[in-house]
């Protein structure tokens, strides 16, 4: 290094002393300041202790030990010795004064050249005034800065020292190397730049420029950039010595994707305060409860995503006893540690109508610190939230500590536009691949199907049977399809229920518009994701609001509730259900619950449970009493259809089927008596419990009608509507045809249909009465004020497959409670119904 110098200054030399360098080489030097430039230079003995011999003087005119050039001025001189540096250093300080009108803003010179300089230690100071209110920035270009302790020098031994200016008062914002994070450094009022270079270093640029800006409003601001993984140390104003009183100060930081940054305090001490509390507050991306403010002496936030600053912030002191606040600190930045920087091809380009949000997943809010946890989109925009849109592809990458804290949810619409074209056609609904291999949970898929009105409805067949949630019998699988209408009006949607793989539910048909959420629940909906699927078709419209396919399986029970469950039943809605049972069991159809006692504002509510091979009916008004439990052999249907309930009087009907294998040798005749209801059943002559088992006799047509909702919305088909005179007077009237066992044969028609049928009317319940209703097939009944409990038997039903095939029931559970257990009953197998 000394050698390059020298060959600078050779040439000069040569021109004056051929063959002498050695004693001439510190002879010609000439530094010439122009006027008004605000430069001093001053050549003075080194801090350093001279070393031993000869001392060394400068000739300008006369021998010296120090030599002040002001600006104006311009000096010659030379150095006594041949290693002047050794004992001299030279500082260049120069006056930049913004208070008195425009002043120098840019990138700053070194002035004069370093080459028209001896070769001494120099430093050279720039020192900029300004307003109170002028924010001034140095800009450093690389290499950055990076900062030392007072007194820690630096491997080339060049240095930077900054201080600033609070009313008046020097402060000492930090020494800094060269080769570090530090690009910037924004003070006000004031700022003094020192850059030490030592005689041997060849820099002959500053490396920084001054701007000015609007008020920073605080003592500094530091930035420190990151461009990859690395640290930085950082220190409070003045450090070691305390930080100015009451006074914030704040760091910057710019970390890139996918880097993360960690903060950990390395020395602190806080002052002695009277009024307000020390405190450092951050700023960090993502964060919902910015600033995180934390005390010195808590854990500080780690893995970090994003950009973010710190501040610390000073209190007032005690007088007496100000003790001293100060802050050593790191900065840590690395990759994640915990997931790969993996980037995440999501190609929506061939799907429509389709979107995916990836989103923070709503947690609770503490003032505990949150790590910022980011999407990004081609691994440069990073946000909390992303949307992807259909027709494109993505790619996408994660930034976050923990991808826990996200999660996604997607909407595709399928909407039928030409009914004609869409009829019957049909489509999966299935969540692409590409969604499902994102390390991101998967929160809702959501399919809207949209069909023309009274054109279309829907049928959805699920890839494994479903499963109603229910609280008897709880989903249990890793995700569920939530099935809502998708009307105009989001809040008046019927919400048809939650549903889960595992059940006996093989179709769900659908009046209109539904949407189809597919939502997780957790991470093993991975395990489980082939068991998702479903398919929708367009068929034609149809006026229940739902129809459900059910096929029980022999193992379980299978618990089935209406559409809106707590809510209530919407007015006027019916809903059917298509109950399958297989010829070699016998299902017992058991109504568990009713949630609320329906009053009916107008119209009608009832419950009709048909046998699909006979057409075999029984109606119920669902503002008395529930059915008892029935057993039955053959398909059969549940239809539910709704009054318009009083306020309050909601329709909420919860059902269970079970089935256990038909009993096939037995011929047993029992009789049910039960109380008055028998009587009455007796004196009718209606009904003869008897049980004949005899599989191959098919049974007569049976042929019923309710007349309900006599507001249309739903009829039976092939059948005249009734007349709502009657029972707008009556609401306990209804319209119920008698059992065709006993009048049946005598409506069949020539051609096998059946001719209009004989329609009585009947009143329900008017009182304690507590017998049978005349309903075929007679069931032991209870008082009708008795709720049923899930376990009730149903007649001759045999819970457990491989108990007794027939029952001796105990009087108890027939006489409902009433404490009458005089009439001890053998009953069995109502369920071998009458013409089997
Ligand atoms: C010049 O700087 C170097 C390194 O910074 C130092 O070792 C030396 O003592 C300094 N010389 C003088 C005269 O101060
Ligand atoms: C400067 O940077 C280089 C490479 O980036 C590194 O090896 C070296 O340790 C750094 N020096 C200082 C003083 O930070
Ligand atoms: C600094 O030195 C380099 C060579 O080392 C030279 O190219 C450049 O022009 C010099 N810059 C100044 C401002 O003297
Ligand atoms: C910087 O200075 C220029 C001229 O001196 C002035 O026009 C400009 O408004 C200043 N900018 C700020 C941010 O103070
Ligand atoms: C600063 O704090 C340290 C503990 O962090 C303590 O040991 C030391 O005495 C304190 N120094 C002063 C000057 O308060
Ligand atoms: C700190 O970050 C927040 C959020 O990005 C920003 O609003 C604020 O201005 C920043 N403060 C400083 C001093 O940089
Ligand atoms: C993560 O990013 C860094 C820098 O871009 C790269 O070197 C490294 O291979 C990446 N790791 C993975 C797993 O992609
Ligand atoms: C994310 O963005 C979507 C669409 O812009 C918005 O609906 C959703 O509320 C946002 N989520 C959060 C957590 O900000
Ligand atoms: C879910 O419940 C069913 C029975 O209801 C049971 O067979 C199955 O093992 C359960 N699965 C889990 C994961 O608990
Ligand atoms: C179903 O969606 C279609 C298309 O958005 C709309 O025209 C129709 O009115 C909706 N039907 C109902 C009952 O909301
Ligand atoms: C009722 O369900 C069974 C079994 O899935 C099916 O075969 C039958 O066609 C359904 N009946 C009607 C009327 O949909
Ligand atoms: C029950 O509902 C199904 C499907 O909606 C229908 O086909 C059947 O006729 C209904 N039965 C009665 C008695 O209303």
């Amino acid at each position: 290094m000394a050698g390059l110098n020298c060959g600078v200054t050779l040439p000069l030399l040569g021109v004056l002393l051929l063959g002498a360098v050695r004693l001439t080489r510190g002879a010609a030097f000439e530094i010439g300041l122009p006027y008004g430039s605000g430069i001093t230079v001053s050549i003075s003995p080194g801090a350093s202790p001279l070393p031993p011999g000869k001392p060394c003087y400068i000739f300008s005119r006369k021998m010296a030990t120090s030599l002040v050039i002001k600006s104006g001025e311009t000096k010659g001189f030379s150095f006594s010795c041949l290693n002047p540096e050794n004992y001299f250093v030279i500082e260049i300080l120069r006056n930049i004064d913004c208070m008195a009108g425009p002043c120098f803003f840019g990138e700053v010179q070194l002035q004069p050249p370093t080459s028209q300089l001896p070769t001494l230690n120099r430093t050279f100071i720039w020192n900029v005034q300004a307003h109170k209110r002028i924010g001034l920035e140095l800009q450093f270009s690389l290499p950055r800065l990076r900062q030392i302790e007072p007194g820690d020098s630096c491997p080339d031994g060049v240095t930077h020292s900054i201080s600033g200016r609070v009313d008046s008062t020097n402060v000492k914002i930090g020494t800094f190397c060269s080769n570090g994070t530090v690009s910037r450094i924004k003070m006000q009022e004031g700022v003094q730049m020192a850059l030490h270079l030592p005689w041997f270093h060849p820099r002959n640029v500053s490396g920084f420029s001054i701007a000015n800006r609007s008020s920073i409003k605080r003592l500094c601001i530091i930035e420190s950039v990151f461009e990859g993984e690395g640290s930085a140390t950082l220190m409070s104003a003045n450090y070691p010595l305390g930080f100015p009183e009451d006074e914030l100060m704040t760091w910057q930081f710019v970390i890139p994707p996918p880097l993360r940054a960690s903060v950990s305090f390395l020395r602190f001490n806080v002052s002695n305060c009277e009024r307000k509390e020390e405190r450092v507050e951050y700023y960090i991306p993502g964060s919902t409860t910015n600033p995180e403010v934390f005390k010195l002496a808590d854990k500080q936030p780690g893995n970090m995503a994003g950009n973010f600053n710190l501040s610390l912030q000073g209190c007032d002191q005690d007088a007496q006893n100000p003790g001293i606040l100060r802050l050593k600190f790191e900065v840590l930045v690395q990759y994640p540690q915990h997931e790969s920087n993996v980037s995440y091809v999501v190609d929506l380009s061939h799907e429509r109508a389709m979107s995916l949000s990836i989103e923070p997943r709503p947690g609770r809010q503490s003032r505990r610190f949150v790590p910022g946890c980011f999407v990004c989109l081609e691994s440069r925009t990073c946000s909390t939230n992303l949307t992807l849109t259909a027709g494109s592809r993505h790619r996408i990458s994660f930034l976050c500590d923990d991808l826990t804290r996200l999660w996604m949810n997607a909407e595709k619409i399928f909407s039928c536009m030409d009914h004609r074209y869409c009829l019957r056609k049909s489509y999966p609904l299935q969540v692409p691949r590409d969604i499902l291999q994102l390390p991101v949970q998967l929160h809702d898929f959501s399919w809207k199907l949209l069909v023309p009105n009274d054109r279309l409805s829907l049928a959805l067949v699920p890839a494994q049977k479903l499963q109603q949630h229910t609280q008897e019998r709880l989903c249990n699988a890793s995700f569920s399809y939530l099935l809502a209408g998708a009307g105009a009006s989001p809040g008046q949607d019927l919400y048809f229920g939650s549903f889960c793989p595992g059940g006996a539910i093989q179709q769900i048909q659908v009046k209109q518009n539904i949407s189809v959420t597919l939502r997780t629940f957790g991470p093993s909906f991975r395990q489980e994701v082939s068991r998702q699927g479903l398919t929708v078709s367009f068929i034609p419209y149809f006026k229940e609001e739902g129809v459900f396919e059910v096929i029980p399986d022999t193992k379980s029970k299978v618990y089935l509730r209406t559409p809106n469950w707590e809510r209530g039943l919407p007015a006027l809605a019916s809903v059917s259900w298509n109950i399958s049972v297989p010829s070699d069991q016998v299902a017992c159809l058991t109504f568990v619950k009713e949630r609320t006692g329906l009053v009916c504002q107008t119209g009608r509510a009832f419950l009709i449970v048909q046998e699909q091979s006979s057409a075999a009916e029984e109606v119920f008004s669902l503002e008395e009493v529930l059915p008892k439990p029935s057993a039955h052999h053959h398909n059969f249907w549940v239809n539910i259809s709704n009054c318009s309930p009083a306020s309050g009087k909601q329709l909420d009907l919860l059902f269970q089927v079970s089935l256990s294998p038909r009993t096939v040798d037995l011929t047993v005749i029992l009789i049910a008596v039960v109380g008055g209801g028998a009587l009455l059943l007796f004196a009718l002559g209606l009904i003869i419990c008897f049980v004949k088992k005899n599989r191959k006799k098919k049974r007569n047509k049976a042929l019923a009608v309710g007349v309900y909702n006599g507001n249309g919305n739903t009829q039976m088909p092939m059948q005249p509507k009734f007349p709502k005179a009657p029972k707008d007077i009556d609401p306990h009237v209804y319209a119920v045809i008698e059992d065709t066992m006993v009048y049946g044969h005598l409506l069949q028609g020539s051609n096998g249909s059946f001719v209009q049928p004989e329609v009585d009317t009947y009143r329900p319940f008017q009182g304690p009465v507590g017998d049978c209703p005349p309903s075929p097939p007679p069931i032991c009944s209870r008082a009708p004020t008795l709720k049923l409990a899930p376990e009730d038997p149903c007649p001759g039903f045999s819970p457990e497959p491989e108990s007794e095939p027939y029952t001796f029931s105990h009087p108890a559970k027939c006489s409902g409670g009433d404490g009458n257990t005089d009439v001890p009953l053998l009953h069995a197998h109502e369920a071998e119904q009458p013409g089997e």
